[in-house]
């Protein structure tokens, strides 16, 4: 899956391989099962009488058996109506697992979770003999072990099958087996009849839900073949990983039987299917180039399905990837067109899971950055490769790396590839799905791409993935391989390195952190030391000193410059002495095309941190943004607000926010102004996405700082679509800015306004932006209320909910609302993303108040956001000891910046 969500999304087809999307139509459902009446009970199974069992290995399932293959059989409903959406829904179904046994024992360990499991028979298939089953329990703690004792032992080398029947609860909150809801707008508009509810059930697995939905081996390296048939009604249709058998319908009565052919050898995580109207229209051709190009990368076809509700953004199934819609369907002329960007790249993220992730997959979670550092940073090189004017390696490296620094920077960081016996809970797994297995993943390999070249990088790439097709892995299986590549391509012109690559990535994959480098060019040392925030913390890791006797490259004679790290290959920071700091300073106000653009953003970037570090004064840090007056380029005004937001968050509710604004309002009139003509006529910078990003950026950092005549244009062009209603002429790209901005400068009629046009939009993309820019006002009693619609999911829908929390507390006005609010509806609202919560309201603290409640916050069961908050605990303690030593320092700096400026208005 792809770790971040998207701000923007949109709908209808302009890409995709085979898509299947929402067409409306009649529509009913699927495998449920007779209008339930009695209430079961989802967690304790029936138990046959209680036996001794044998005590539980640890959380990790024993090795005995190996499983090889699933007969999967769900449905078996006899009366199924969600007509009625809140009637209890119930699944039923029954599995055959085969499996080798490869050590002799007497009892049969699977996982099984909210599962009312029963019958199971167990069958030697060498001797075809039933082998008593003396009893079956299910393990009450987070190790969901169904633990079924036997009357006979299992003997080594043998073949059995075990066969269970089981049945479920349908989840309605976006786990396991789930459903979606949405509204069929075209028949409304046909028919005249209101709007009508319609479901779609799906599944969404990782990482430990397939035991949810059929009592297995739910572990990643327990690979096996899993042949599925879904009993559903034939009004419906059903897509599994596999294709189905024939075209012929099994049909009985209102029932139609799918019965899909075996999937390969791959993990329960991945197993998925989908039950959807019978009118989801599959779309095979590509429409543009761009589509083309991204199959012939790939060489691949499968069904890739938008859904109305899914949390994360998409998850690779395989041979089914499911998509929120907003990262699959794009339109021309209503998303905006720097979407485009976010949609190729999940789309490129998931095709690369096909190989890495579903052929080859880690032995076990804590090397998850096998599967999602690999596919993010193939993702940049596949959409790079297709669509080069998105500058997609630049933006999105320069965000991985940014992600990636400011985690790591905190000691409670993990390194990338931690021991496999410390992530053992559902809690530790969901914890890996992070910046660092993601983002740091990307950029480590990025650098160990560039230290052996590219040539050997893909060659020990493709070696490996051969290697190990339909089998597990763990990192040192990924460096031999490169390693392999390099020794055979030694003395060929593009390779590099070729010696010791694991001796070079250890450092990097097995410690947490990462290092700053110190130079000094008055006397040529270096010496390097592991980066942190909280720089009382100590760390042995990373430490290194070197006295350059020989090498004198780091001295510098009068005026010279050294800058270290080009176009930011490695992934440290690195600080000078500072007279050189105050040349590169001037060499960028003088002429700053003389130092590459990533350095331009990494310059700023690596000064705002090491001030935070206190390793450089405050005052460097914010020097640093000085030139940026004569800047165009995206990158280092990027890199500048991303850093400048630390400093409104610390300081928007003190008297340094308004020096701040008049600064910052100074710094980016002339951009503002490079794109005025354009914004004021609704128009945007042709074919150059960075440029695009550039006026968005523009128009946010001067409207939100007050510039008079951005506000204006933002308040004018939205009274024009309020007065004009359904003709919207504001360009789309920058829709997301102008709603925000004129939600912000307005009243309670432009939140309404906003609020009725997200309710009746059918739009995905238009709805985004909206739920967006509501969380703009300044009124807090408006907060309040739209607060409040996030706990009803016809208003809000649960895989929004995060976000939209998220939205409001960066809201100087919003923040304090939501902490409370989060803490009230703690158990509904951290269904979606927890951790997204936490990091959202908490960004503000900075005051021993805030953190003695975080503090107490801790105590509550925060399940797979208590690393989150840990995190949280560990940001505000540095962030106020950062404002009590900064404050002053800052306040000055701008007051002295913006002298000039007040004597004018004055
Ligand atoms: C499994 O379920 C299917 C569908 O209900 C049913 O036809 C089949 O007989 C069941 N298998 C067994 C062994 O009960
Ligand atoms: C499902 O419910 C609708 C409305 O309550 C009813 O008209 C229909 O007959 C029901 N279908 C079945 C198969 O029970
Ligand atoms: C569905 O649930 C709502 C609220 O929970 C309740 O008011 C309504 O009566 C329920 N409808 C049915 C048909 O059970
Ligand atoms: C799980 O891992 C933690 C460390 O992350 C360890 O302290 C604990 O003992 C482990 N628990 C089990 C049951 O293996
Ligand atoms: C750099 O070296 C000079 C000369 O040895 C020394 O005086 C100065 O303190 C050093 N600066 C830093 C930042 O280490
Ligand atoms: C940072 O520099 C300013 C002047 O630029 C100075 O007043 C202040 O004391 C310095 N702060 C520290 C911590 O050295
Ligand atoms: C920042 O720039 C000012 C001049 O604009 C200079 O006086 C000051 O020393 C600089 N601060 C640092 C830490 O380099
Ligand atoms: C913007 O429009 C004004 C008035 O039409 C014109 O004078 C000016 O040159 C234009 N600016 C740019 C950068 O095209
Ligand atoms: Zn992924």
């Amino acid at each position: 899956m792809p770790l971040k969500f998207g701000t923007s999304k949109a709908i209808a087809i302009a890409f995709g391989v085979l898509t299947v999307s929402s067409i409306g139509g009649m529509f009913t459902m699927i495998i449920l099962f007779k209008a339930q009446t009695q209430n079961i009970t989802m967690t304790p199974p029936p138990t046959l009488p209680p036996t001794t069992m044998a005590p539980p290995p640890d959380m990790r399932l024993p090795k005995s058996l190996v499983p090889q293959k699933y007969e999967i059989v769900l449905g078996n409903g006899s009366n199924p109506n969600i007509t009625t959406p809140n009637q209890t829904m119930i699944f039923t179904g029954n599995s055959t697992v085969h499996f080798q046994c490869a050590q002799k024992t007497m009892s049969i360990f699977l996982n099984s979770r909210y599962l009312n499991v029963s019958s199971p028979v167990v069958l030697n298939e060498n001797t075809k003999r039933n082998i008593k089953v003396s009893g079956m329990k299910h393990r009450d703690d987070e190790s969901d072990f169904l633990e079924l004792e036997l009357m006979d032992p299992l003997e080594t080398g043998g073949n059995y099958s075990l066969f269970l029947s089981f049945h479920g609860e349908v989840s309605d909150n976006l786990e396991a087996l789930y459903l979606s809801r949405y509204t069929d707008d075209l028949n409304t508009l046909s028919l005249s009849i209101p709007c009508m509810l319609r479901f779609i059930a799906a599944t969404n697995l990782q990482p430990t839900d397939a035991r949810k939905v059929f009592p297995c081996f739910d572990e990643p390296d327990m690979k096996a073949v899993f042949k599925l048939t879904i009993i559903h009604r034939r009004e419906t249709r059903a897509l599994g990983n596999a294709a189905p058998y024939g075209k012929n319908k099994f049909l009985y009565d209102e029932w139609q039987y799918t019965i899909f052919r075996a999937t390969p050898k791959m993990s329960t995580y991945l197993f998925a299917f989908a039950v959807v109207d019978d009118s989801f229209k599959s779309i095979t051709s590509p429409s543009s180039d761009t589509d083309r190009n991204c199959v012939h990368f790939f060489v691949i076809s499968l069904d890739q399905l938008a859904l109305p509700d899914l949390y994360p953004a998409a998850m690779e199934n395989w041979g089914l990837i499911t998509y929120q819609e907003g990262f699959l369907l794009y339109q021309e002329g209503v998303s905006s067109l720097l979407h485009k960007e976010d949609i190729a790249t999940v789309i490129a993220h998931e095709l690369a899971h096909q190989w890495f992730g579903n052929e080859v997959t880690m032995k076990w979670w804590n090397d998850l950055w096998l599967n999602e550092g690999i596919a993010t940073y193939l993702s940049y090189i596949a959409v790079d490769s297709v669509e080069p004017t998105f500058n997609i390696k630049e933006i999105s490296i320069m965000n991985d790396l940014h992600d990636a620094f400011r985690e790591d920077a905190l000691a409670s960081s993990h390194p990338l590839s931690p021991a496999s016996k410390e992530i053992n809970t559902t809690d530790h797994i969901l914890g890996m799905f992070d910046s660092i297995s993601y983002s740091k993943g990307a950029i480590v390999l990025r650098m160990l791409a560039n230290h052996v070249g590219e040539v050997v990088f893909n060659k020990g790439l493709q070696m490996y993935l051969k290697a190990f097709q339909y089998g597990n892995v763990e990192k040192d299986d990924l460096l031999k391989y490169i390693q392999m590549a390099a020794t055979q391509n030694r003395g060929n012109k593009a390779v590099r390195n070729t010696d010791d690559i694991a001796g070079f990535m250890n450092p990097w994959t097995t410690q947490s952190g990462y290092p700053v480098i110190t130079i000094n060019t008055t006397n040529g040392q270096v010496y390097q030391k592991q980066f942190l925030f909280n720089n009382s913390a100590n760390s042995s890791h990373w430490l290194k000193k070197q006295t350059n006797k020989k090498n004198t490259r780091f001295f510098t004679k009068n005026g010279e410059w050294i800058l270290a790290n080009i176009n930011c290959i490695g992934y440290y920071r690195v600080n000078y002495n500072p007279e050189n700091w105050e040349r590169l300073l001037a060499q960028l106000q003088k002429n700053r095309h003389s130092i590459p653009l990533l350095n331009r953003g990494q310059l700023i970037d690596d000064a705002f941190n090491l001030a935070r570090a206190k390793l450089v004064n405050v005052t460097l840090a914010l020097n640093s943004t000085l030139f940026l007056t004569k800047e165009t380029e995206f990158l280092p005004w990027e890199s500048a607000v991303r850093n400048l937001e630390y400093f409104i968050l610390m300081f928007d509710r003190s008297e340094v926010y308004g020096p701040m604004q008049t600064y910052l309002r100074e710094q980016v009139r002339e951009l503002y102004n490079v794109f005025k003509n354009d914004t004021d006529d609704d128009r945007v910078p042709q074919n150059d996405h960075s440029l695009q990003y550039t006026q968005l950026l523009a128009i946010k950092l001067a409207c939100s700082n007050g510039l008079p005549e951005c506000v204006e244009m933002a308040k004018q062009k939205y009274a024009a679509w309020m007065e004009r209603n359904n003709t919207n002429s504001i360009h789309p790209n920058l829709r997301s800015e102008i709603y925000c901005q004129a939600v912000a400068a307005g009243e309670k009629e432009e939140w309404e306004f906003a609020w009725d046009m997200y309710q009746t939009s059918s739009n995905t993309s238009e709805k985004e932006q909206l739920r967006r820019a509501l969380s703009c006002t300044k009124k807090i009693w408006l907060l309040s209320r739209y607060l409040d619609y996030t706990l009803d999911p016809e208003k809000i829908r649960l895989m929004d909910v995060a976000s939209t929390i998220y939205y409001i507390a960066q809201n100087s006005a919003g923040q304090a609302l939501a902490w409370n609010f989060i803490r009230a509806n703690w158990d509904y609202v951290s269904q979606g993303d927890g951790a997204m919560l936490i990091a959202g309201v908490t960004s503000r603290f900075s005051t021993e108040f805030e953190l003695e409640e975080l503090m107490r916050f801790q105590n509550y069961d925060l399940g797979g956001a208590s690393r989150a908050v840990s995190l949280a605990i560990e940001q505000t303690q540095v962030n106020i000891q950062w404002v009590k030593e900064n404050k002053d320092d800052v306040l000055r700096w701008f007051e002295q910046k913006t002298s000039s400026v007040r004597q004018k208005e004055y």
